[in-house]
C-alpha cells in the first residue's frame, strides 16, 4: 500500500499538512487536517464532506435503475423493420457508449446480429439498409451522437432513441422515432441501469438476443454486493475499499478478456471521471501480444503502476491458461497487482457485478485523492467551449 505521505511528497515531518507550528497555542482553524484525519474511507462525515453529490449513492442505484428500465421497456413499440435487421449500431459516447459495450459484452454469441458501438460524428461505412440504430445519449445533445443519428434519418434507416429528452427527444417526438425515454438526473455515466437495462431489454424485444439473461437475479446479484462492499462496512472487511488504498498514488492498468474487457473499459473510464486519475485497460489476449513486453521502462516508474485483473469465473479454459502463464513470467516482477472476480448466476450478472465492484473503487479513490467524484469540470467547459465556436 503506498504511503500517503510519500504519496503527497511530504517527506518531512515539518511539511505535513495540519501541522502547528512549535510555539503555537491550540489548534489553527485555517490549517488543513493532518492527513490521517483526513483521508479515510470510514468516516461517513469525512466521506460526505468530500462526495459532496453523493456519488456512492448513485452507484448504489445500479440495480434500482436496472429494475426500473425493466419496466420502461415493456412499453416499446417495435415494426418487422426494426426486428429484421442484419447488424446493429448503437451511436453514443462515453458513459452512454459503454452500456452497448456491457450489454453485447454480455450477450456473446446469443446476439444474433453483430453489434457495432460508433463513437463518432457519423455511422460506420459500408452499412446497409438492414441495420437498425440506436441513438444513446444521457442528455439528448451530444453532438456526435446526434449528427450521426441524423444522418441514421436522412437514409431512413429503423432508429430507436435512448435519451431523458434533449435534442434526441424532441426529433423523436416530431417524427414517432421508438423513444426508450427515462428520467434520471446527475451525471451520464450514473445512469448505466438504465442504458444497460433498457438496450438489453430492446434488443430482446427486437429477437435480437437469443434467451436474454432475466434482470430480477442480476438485481439481486448487485444489491448484494453493493451492500457487502459499500461505504457503510469498513476498510478491515471491505476488499472495494482495499483496492482503492492500494491504487492510491499510482496509476490503474486493467486487464480483462471476452465480456471482461468491456468491465475493464469501464474501469478506466470511471477511473478517470470519478477519481480524475490516469488509467488505462488492455483487453487480453491482445494484451500477451504487444502489453507483456511494455512494463520493462522507463525503469524509475516501475513502481508508480497497479494492475488489476478482472477474472470471469466462466472464462475460457484457454484464457485461464494464459493468465497462468502471464503469471509464472512475471510474478516476481509485477508485484503491484489484484485481481478481482466477477460473480453471479448469468453472464450479465457477471458483467455488472465487475461494473459495480469497479465503480465503488473509483469513487473511493477519488474520495481519497479528496476530490469529489461528481462533478467533470473539463468535460462540461470543454462542451461549452465547442458549442460557443459553433
Ligand atoms: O460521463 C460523461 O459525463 C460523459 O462520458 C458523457 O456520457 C458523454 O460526454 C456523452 O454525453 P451524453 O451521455 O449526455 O450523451
Amino acid at each position: 500500500m503506498t504511503d500517503a505521505r510519500d504519496f503527497f511528497g511530504y517527506k518531512r515531518p515539518d511539511d505535513e499538512p495540519g501541522r502547528r507550528p512549535e510555539d503555537e497555542d491550540g489548534p489553527d482553524p485555517d490549517s488543513p487536517p493532518a492527513l490521517e484525519e483526513a483521508i479515510t474511507l470510514d468516516s461517513p462525515a469525512v466521506v460526505a464532506r468530500i462526495d459532496r453529490e453523493d456519488m456512492l449513492g448513485r452507484v448504489r442505484d445500479l440495480p434500482r435503475q436496472l429494475a426500473k428500465a425493466r419496466q420502461a421497456a415493456a412499453g416499446l413499440t417495435l415494426t418487422d423493420r426494426h426486428r429484421s435487421v442484419d447488424l446493429v449500431v448503437v451511436l453514443g459516447m462515453g458513459g452512454s457508449a459503454i452500456g452497448a459495450d456491457l450489454v453485447a459484452a454480455a450477450a456473446g454469441d446469443r446476439l444474433r446480429v453483430p453489434l457495432i458501438v460508433q463513437r463518432d460524428y457519423h455511422l460506420p461505412s459500408g452499412i446497409g439498409e438492414r441495420t437498425l440504430v440506436v441513438a444513446a445519449s444521457h442528455s439528448g445533445e451530444t453532438i456526435e451522437t446526434v449528427t450521426a443519428a441524423a444522418e441514421a434519418r436522412a437514409r431512413g434507416l429503423p432508429l430507436v432513441v435512448i435519451a431523458t429528452g434533449g435534442a434526441l427527444g424532441r426529433q423523436a417526438d416530431a417524427e414517432g422515432t421508438p423513444w426508450l425515454r427515462y428520467e434520471e438526473p446527475g451525471q451520464p455515466r450514473a445512469a448505466l441501469g438504465w442504458s444497460v437495462g433498457l438496450l438489453h431489454e430492446l434488443l430482446g424485444a427486437a429477437g435480437l438476443i437469443t434467451n436474454p439473461d432475466p434482470l430480477g437475479p442480476v438485481v439481486a446479484v448487485l444489491d448484494e454486493l453493493l451492500e457487502r462492499m459499500g461505504p457503510g462496512v469498513e476498510t478491515d472487511a471491505n476488499p472495494a475499499k482495499q483496492l482503492a488504498w492500494s491504487v492510491f498514488g499510482r496509476i490503474p492498468v486493467i486487464y480483462g478478456a471476452g465480456p471482461m474487457a468491456a468491465v475493464a473499459r469501464r474501469w478506466k473510464t470511471q477511473f478517470n471521471e470519478n477519481a480524475k486519475s490516469w488509467a488505462a485497460y488492455e483487453p487480453m489476449p491482445e494484451a500477451n501480444h504487444n502489453a507483456i513486453e511494455g512494463s520493462l521502462n522507463p525503469r524509475e516508474l516501475a513502481g508508480a503502476l497497479f494492475v488489476i485483473d478482472i477474472r470471469d469465473p466462466a472464462e475460457a479454459p484457454e484464457i485461464t491458461a494464459r493468465y497462468r502463464v502471464v503469471e509464472e513470467l512475471l510474478g516476481e516482477r509485477a508485484t503491484n497487482r489484484a485481481t478481482v472476480r466477477a460473480e453471479g448466476p448469468s453472464p450479465l450478472a457477471r458483467v455488472l457485478s465487475g461494473v459495480a465492484w469497479g465503480d465503488l473503487v473509483s469513487v473511493y479513490l477519488g474520495i481519497l485523492y479528496q476530490t469529489d467524484p461528481t462533478p467533470v469540470t473539463l468535460l462540461a467547459m470543454l462542451k461549452e467551449r465547442l458549442a460557443r465556436s459553433d
